[in-house]
């Protein structure tokens, strides 16, 4: 099948790359935080932009991509995979663990025990898929059964982010008519459940209650990522390389958007030999 990686470190798993992977841009919210966490671990980053949005795809899809996103990870020789995109996380995560050997990470797990820990009236936004999988609902409660959770699906969220669009006059009466509700229901703690979102936090600033918390998964995921490594024996001790940013898509409209948030990114395009949009 694919070219795997033997679960026995070696000595290269230690500066292989870790493979972090989204739709899009926002895998760069944990980017930003491996950045953070991890400043010694090189990152392949791939954003599938040919093919974003993901949430409002169905299962199928969603995990025949994944896998096609992980055998060319497993191609790369990445160390370790984190999904940095919850539509993935809730959709295929369980499914791919047990096909690849390969530490695979998802955000939902590490999200919903942050949420759990800090609040007891939550909401959750995210994409249709991942609202419909209702894999925060079940997570959240298993880690915490007396928190109570309301979840909103915010289908404009992801397209405003891609087309840059976060400024536009008519974003924050969008995520108003999405989190009103929310707040109507007097949550103390707003997860963000798509990696996305947490770029719309200076629109969401402009309304949502500073006694509100805001979780943003992507903080758990990489504290996760780093026992996994020390566990595993294969953290890095060396200078991290400069970050290897991939897409499927156009790698221009990339940078644009991603130099908001990175330094002039270098980004290339692959077109990878698995992947053809169905
Ligand atoms: N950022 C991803 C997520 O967390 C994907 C969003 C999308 O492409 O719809 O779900």
């Amino acid at each position: 099948m694919q070219d795997r990686l033997t679960s026995t470190p070696h000595q290269s798993d230690e500066i292989a790359r870790i493979g972090v992977f989204d739709s899009g841009v926002g895998g760069l919210t944990v980017l930003k935080e491996i950045y953070r966490q991890l400043p010694h671990e090189s990152v392949l980053y791939f954003g599938d932009t040919a093919r974003v949005p993901y949430g409002t795809r169905s299962a199928a899809e969603i995990l025949k991509f994944t896998r096609q996103t992980l055998d060319w990870m497993v191609q790369q020789r990445v160390k370790m995979a984190i999904m940095a995109c919850n539509t993935s996380s809730a959709l295929a995560l369980e499914t791919v663990q047990s096909e690849y050997d390969l530490p695979i990470l998802g955000v939902i797990l590490p999200g919903a025990r942050a949420a759990a820990l800090q609040g007891r009236r939550i909401g959750v936004i995210a994409t249709p898929a991942t609202v419909n999988s209702n894999a925060y609902l079940h997570a959240i409660l298993e880690a915490n059964p007396r928190t109570q959770i309301w979840q909103v699906a915010c289908p404009k969220f992801v397209p405003i982010i891609e087309h840059n669009r976060i400024a536009a006059p008519d974003t924050l009466q969008i995520a108003t008519a999405y989190i009103q509700p929310l707040l109507d229901r007097s949550i103390d703690t707003l997860v963000y459940g798509c990696t996305h979102y947490p770029h719309l936090e200076p629109v969401l600033r402009q309304f949502v209650p500073r006694t509100i918390q805001f979780i943003n998964p992507a903080v758990a995921v990489v504290t996760a990522a780093a026992n996994e490594l020390n566990l595993l024996g294969i953290q890095s001790h060396c200078k991290a390389m400069p970050t290897k940013f991939i897409v499927s898509g156009d790698p221009a409209q990339f940078t644009q958007i991603a130099s908001q948030w990175l330094p002039a990114p270098l980004v290339q395009q692959i077109i990878l030999p698995t992947v053809t949009v169905s």
